[in-house]
């Protein structure tokens, strides 16, 4: 959505601002004119669980061939039961996308725990839509842009397209099959198996990423087929080396040329060249290229994450035919196997996580705001690197990443040279090729066969064909063995050697031998850490809490608290640096729990974005430009008078003094890595710690003990949500006492009443353990924290307002602003 806004700024920008582009005889004033990306989320039909295709169903579908022949289902055009067009889906329920169902559904212990014991099954979805007749003879192309887990796409009952990954986009060109005029309908019907599963994590369930419906020209851009990665050349110059993939639908062979136009922040066109022409066949591909130099260019970084516009445009003769607008930035990137990675020719040490892709109440359908949100609060832990693991992250994540300056490590899902996975493996790289943020190829992880001569073909095969692509970025492996043999130096056969940058997962006590084993190739450390904490306790109960101390880990992960972990790395100033297990917690893998965990204990964010003693540690490490000091645990241990109280200071301050209400308890130095701890006997009041640099106070920080909870508060993270359908903002529940001091200890449930534009579309706490329903109007607060996240309504203005109550607690409300906005260009919902 922000994406696409951005554009439509852009456009308008350009055409207010540059009366050149109006100029042009050969270009447009605005891109969205000369082919139409529409949205397909709004108004599917929805049915859980299978529906046999061994028949109409009842009669209904269409029968080309008469009652009596017996090989329906087998012809194009033909497909029985809810494949069929005309199949009845009116009983169906209506869904908008993206859109999850295995998360709406309960928690079953029988169900797999890598999964977060949520049934997950087979579903059908279906979507009918009228093409005008004007659209005849233009190219129609359906896109998906991730489907968990497999699925089969019928288009008016032929079977078109498999899908054998969760997180790969696809695109059918159903232009041989649409139907156009007012009389008639066309309808996709998509069975989603998500008994199938790719990984050992929650991957959710149906249509979860957006789909689209685009009309262009019979000769057009294809697909991802612009790739225009500015390249900064030995002497000095800017160059977008474009290529441009055109295809050619129509019957005869054409000529076109592109014009590749750069557009900078203000809309100002600062740079263009043209192609000669190319002939593309019917049906076929020819790639143009233009070099367009780029004078003195804004750079992009992860402080300063400056983007300019590409504009391509498809040129036959002087006419335009069809544009595309992709966002690109100029910045220089090297992995150096002494000096780590450089970004802009400046040593960078990677301070990275990885992540999986799903959040509090929406699963696996996250609204496009919340990939800004979750980069955000990355960032704001001094993070400047994500790693997807262990898949193709949505496209909007990798938006969020150029805005925001976040560095990528992107990773496909499958170690497989095989047609099929090679295939998703030049998706992959087509689609992120132009991303500044992309950095990394990532082509495996933690594989059996990497430490073998079958994995390094493997990772060779995929190694050439993404370089096929992109030479711009190095690639690498996840790592977890088989870099060094049995006598240490490097196994003659392993993925290692076929990779441009070792990537190690674990195995921190090797770090030495490993950097001497590939003393020519950059290293990284892909994986790391893997401790385990449950935000807000401070007492493990070894059912199913961890306390939050940062000194729990599973035995693989060696060293691995996240101090461990991170000094490991920063000691080895040849790294480029390390993605910590995980930043965000994640559904699945409840390590080192089974039920009742659901979720895991890793994360420096929980799986709504409150922060864990993770987080406060990292930041304390990995930022540098300020004084960090924050204190766990909190101050509310009623009961326990005169009981020591373990106290950890997480600082990036030189000593820390710490008072019990005025009093003096210690001053001690903190160690940069293993930071400063202390036992405190407790007694209520205020436990406040004083940073010193140089001798210097540059921090304070103070833990007081609360009052019992007197009302609610409701903190939502914007003011503001455009009334698009999309834009949505988590909002943060709490209890306050008396003096207004949010409650640490709390734990109690909420009503929630929304009313306005808007909609809660989900809510959750964090909890590991918490069973409860991630739709409804209901939350419980889990040591202090829940989590609400409200949509707008499309079409939607006014006051969208939240509001709280919980049984013998002031209750709360809050306001949020949903302004109108353009509608975002859709394909209407018409009944079949
Ligand atoms: C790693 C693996 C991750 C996750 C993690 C848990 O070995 O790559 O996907 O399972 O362990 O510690």
């Amino acid at each position: 959505m922000i994406r696409l806004f951005i554009l439509g700024f852009m456009t308008l920008c350009l055409s207010a601002l540059n009366p050149a582009v109006h100029a042009q005889p050969d270009g447009p004033a605005s891109s969205t004119a000369l082919r139409q990306t529409l949205s397909l989320d709004e108004g599917w039909r929805f049915h859980p669980g299978d529906i046999p295709r061994d028949s109409f169903a009842g009669g209904q579908g269409v029968n080309l061939y008469g009652p009596d022949i017996t090989y329906h289902g087998a012809k194009a055009g033909s497909a029985w039961g809810a494949a069929a067009r005309g199949y009845d889906d009116k009983s169906w329920k209506r869904v908008d996308l993206p859109h999850d169902w295995v998360v709406e559904q309960p928690f079953d212990e029988k169900a797999l725990k890598q999964q977060g014991y949520r049934p997950r099954g087979i579903a059908w979805y279906r979507r009918t839509f009228k093409l005008p007749a004007s659209d005849r003879g233009k190219n129609i192309e359906l896109q998906f842009d991730g489907v968990a887990t497999h699925c089969t796409v019928y288009v008016n009952g032929t079977e078109v397209h498999h899908n054998w990954s969760g997180y790969a986009s696809f695109q059918i060109d159903m232009t041989p099959l649409a139907r156009y005029g007012d009389d008639a309908v066309n309808t996709i019907a998509v069975r989603v198996d998500a008994e199938d599963a790719e990984g050992w994590w929650y991957e959710g369930g149906g249509i979860y990423r957006h789909t689209w419906l685009v009309k262009r020209s019979p000769v057009h851009i294809a697909t991802d087929g612009v790739y225009a990665n500015p390249v900064k050349g030995a002497d000095g110059r800017w160059v977008i080396p474009a290529e441009v993939t055109l295809a050619n639908i129509g019957s005869g062979t054409a000529s076109a040329a592109v014009d590749v136009g750069v557009f900078d922040a203000a809309g100002r066109r600062i740079a263009g060249s043209r192609s000669a022409p190319v002939r593309i066949v019917s049906q076929g591909d020819t790639v143009a290229k233009v070099a367009v130099p780029v004078a003195a260019p804004r750079l992009w970084s992860v402080e300063s994450p400056n983007l300019y516009t590409v504009r391509t445009t498809v040129l036959r003769g002087d006419r335009a035919v069809d544009s595309v607008d992709t966002s690109i930035g100029f910045r220089t990137i090297r992995f150096d196997a002494q000096k780590g990675f450089l970004l802009n020719d400046q040593p960078l040490k990677l301070q990275g996580t990885s992540n999986h892709q799903d959040h509090a109440g929406v699963g696996v359908a996250v609204p496009d705001s919340l990939w800004d949100f979750r980069l955000r609060k990355l960032k704001e832990m001094g993070s400047n690197a994500y790693r997807t693991a262990h898949n193709p992250p949505a496209k909007e994540l990798l938006d969020a990443a150029d805005r925001l300056g976040m560095l990528v490590m992107d990773e496909t899902r499958h170690f497989n040279a095989s047609p099929e996975y090679l295939k998703q493996l030049r998706w992959l790289v087509r689609r992120d090729r132009n991303h500044p943020s992309v950095i990394l190829w990532s082509l495996f992880n933690e594989e059996g066969l990497e430490v073998n001569e079958e994995g390094m073909e493997i990772a060779r095969v995929m190694n050439a064909v993404v370089k096929q692509l992109d030479t711009t970025r190095p690639t690498t492996g996840a790592q977890n063995m088989g870099q060094l043999g049995a006598d240490g130096k490097a196994n003659p056969k392993n993925a290692a050697h076929s990779v441009d940058v070792v990537g190690i997962n674990y195995q921190a006590d090797e770090y030495d031998k490993i950097r001497a084993a590939y003393p020519d190739k950059p290293i990284v450390s892909t994986e790391d850490t893997s401790q385990v904490m449950t935000r807000g306790e401070y007492t493990t109960d070894w059912s199913k809490v961890v306390a939050s101390y940062d000194d729990v880990y599973p035995g693989w992960a060696t060293t691995s608290t996240a101090r461990g972990a991170w000094e490991a790395i920063a000691k080895q100033p040849s790294f480029a640096g390390g993605f910590s297990w995980t930043g965000f917690a994640y559904r699945g893998e409840p390590t080192p729990y089974g039920w009742p965990s659901a979720s895991s204990h890793f994360g420096a964010l929980d799986l709504c974005g409150f922060p864990t003693t993770e987080f406060y540690v990292r930041q304390a490490l990995w930022v540098k430009d300020r004084p960090v000091l924050t204190l766990v645990p909190h101050w509310n241990w009623a009961g326990q008078e005169g009981q020591p109280i373990k106290v950890l200071a997480a600082t990036n301050t030189d000593t820390v003094a710490l008072y019990l209400n005025g009093k003096l308890v210690e001053e001690k130095k903190a160690d940069p890595f293993r930071m400063v701890e202390w036992q405190v006997p407790w007694a209520p009041g205020r436990l406040e710690a004083v940073g010193k640099k140089d001798g210097r106070e540059v921090a304070r920080f103070a833990v007081e003990t609360t009052g019992a909870p007197m009302a609610l508060r409701l903190t939502p993270d914007r003011n503001a949500l455009a009334g698009d359908g999309r834009d949505a903002v988590p909002v943060t529940v709490e209890a306050i006492d008396a003096q207004g001091r949010p409650v640490p200890t709390a734990n109690l449930a909420v009503a929630l009443d929304v009313s306005g534009p808007g909609a809660n579309i989900g809510v959750g706490n964090g909890d590991p353990n918490n069973h409860a329903p991630e739709k409804g109007d209901k939350v419980t607060i889990y040591n202090g924290l829940a989590q609400v996240i409200l949509q707008s309504r499309r079409g939607g203005a006014g006051s969208l307002v939240l509001r709280a109550t919980a049984a013998g607690l002031k209750p709360s409300e809050t306001m949020i602003g949903v302004r109108a906005v353009p509608a975002l260009p859709s394909v209407p919902v018409v009944a079949q």
